[in-house]
């Protein structure tokens, strides 16, 4: 696990603020929004959480003695992002990212707290008759274009899918233009329709993946380690496809990535998270020159330093603790070389500290 962010990678992205997606996109404004005043982000979730209860069958509990037990993949996490931004969150493999993208996408109902989107209460909308176009609003890629694509369905079928489900076409002739036009968008050929899944590389499965996403006209996508599943050579012509798209259409991006090296390319700010909590966020460019929390700073030693030889400098350090018997405070203090006492017993908060929200007593003390 601690492997993942660690050891020599071969980084084929340009440095954090080439290519970045500038701030200054053009775009419509987000409804509800007046001249001079901000209106509330895109998607906002609020302390949401989902426990799993991964307890023993009833009867062996009873005959073994053994408690119930509960395991807090999501704890109490909160952000918003703004339209036509990109929020990425990044951490070691476990610590909750793809159980967020399942509660924003209507996957999973959230344990506790909300999630917002547009202003509109998503999981009350996901329950009634809001869902199907609340759905078309909000679409995930995920992480394996093998597994995702149906292998015995032509692209045609494929990317037109989501088209029929949510009656977006009057008939067959419309489907073929349509499919047509969302290949190329993605830098694939219409001729492309005709073929099936196994007729193509990784990186051109995932551009299906993300034309058959694109389908419905989303204006949130929730994107699950895109790239992580692909060639290192290919990786950057996806992201930037997904950096083109989100200009040219205003998306607004939820990108999770264990990949910092990823996230410095496509995103606008950053979440770190750590066993089921969000435990720094900040604009991009802060968190990579002035990393707040231990934790983040751990992160980036790891990661090569753009032009230098490919080594890693220092290897993530320890192992993510068992999510069923978290330690007691700060999650992350058995691996902090800051942790004191009180980080043992008590749970820091994420405060709002220079410009940037961030879960440490050491920084909150100035100890660091
Ligand atoms: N459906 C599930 N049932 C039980 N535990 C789960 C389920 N999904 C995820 N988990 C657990 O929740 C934690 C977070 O998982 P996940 O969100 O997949 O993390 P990440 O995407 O960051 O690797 C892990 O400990 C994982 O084992
Ligand atoms: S709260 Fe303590 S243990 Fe946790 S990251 Fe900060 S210094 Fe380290
Ligand atoms: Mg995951």
């Amino acid at each position: 696990m601690s492997g993942v962010l660690a050891g020599p990678h071969p980084n084929p992205l340009p440095p954090a603020g080439e290519g970045v997606i500038p701030g200054s996109v053009s775009l419509p404004l987000p409804s509800g929004e007046r001249a001079g005043v901000r209106a509330a982000a895109l998607v906002e979730a609020t302390d949401l959480a989902k426990t799993f209860d991964v307890s023993a069958p009833w009867l062996n509990r009873v005959l073994e003695r053994k408690p119930r037990q509960l395991l807090h993949a999501v704890d109490g996490v909160s952000f918003s992002i703004e339209q036509g931004q990109t929020l990425a969150l990044v951490g070691e493999s476990g610590c909750g990212k793809s159980t967020v993208a399942r509660l924003l996408v209507g996957l999973y109902e959230p344990t506790r707290g909300s999630f917002h989107f547009d202003g509109q209460d998503a999981h009350a909308a996901f329950r009634g008759a809001q869902a199907q176009p609340l759905r078309r609003r909000i679409q995930m890629i995920f992480q394996d274009p093998y597994a995702s694509l149906n292998p015995r369905w032509k692209v045609a079928d494929i990317v037109g899918e989501p088209l029929q489900e949510h009656g977006l076409l009057s008939g067959r002739g419309e489907l073929r233009d349509r499919v047509g036009e969302l290949l190329q968008s993605v830098g694939l050929s219409p001729l492309d329709m005709a073929k099936y899944p196994h007729q193509f590389s990784g990186g051109q499965r995932q551009r299906i993946s993300i034309a058959r996403a694109l389908a419905t006209h989303p204006e949130f996508l929730v994107c699950d380690e895109p790239t992580s599943a692909l060639d290192v050579s290919v990786q950057a012509q996806v992201l930037n496809i997904m950096k083109d798209l989100q200009r040219q259409r205003g998306l607004t991006y939820l990108f999770i990535s264990h990949n910092l090296a990823v996230v410095r390319h496509v995103s606008d700010r950053v979440g770190v998270m750590y066993l089921g909590r969000l435990v720094e966020v900040a604009d991009k460019r802060q968190l990579f020159a002035h990393p707040r929390h231990p934790y983040t700073r751990m992160l980036l030693d790891a990661i090569p330093k753009i032009h230098d030889t490919g080594r890693a400098r220092t290897p993530v350090q320890g192992e993510v603790p068992n999510p069923l018997d978290p330690p007691t405070g700060c999650a992350f203090n058995p691996r902090c070389p800051h942790a004191n006492g009180r980080c043992r017993v008590e749970r820091p908060a994420l405060l709002e500290i220079g410009g940037m929200r961030v879960a440490c007593h050491a920084v909150e003390e100035g100890r660091i």
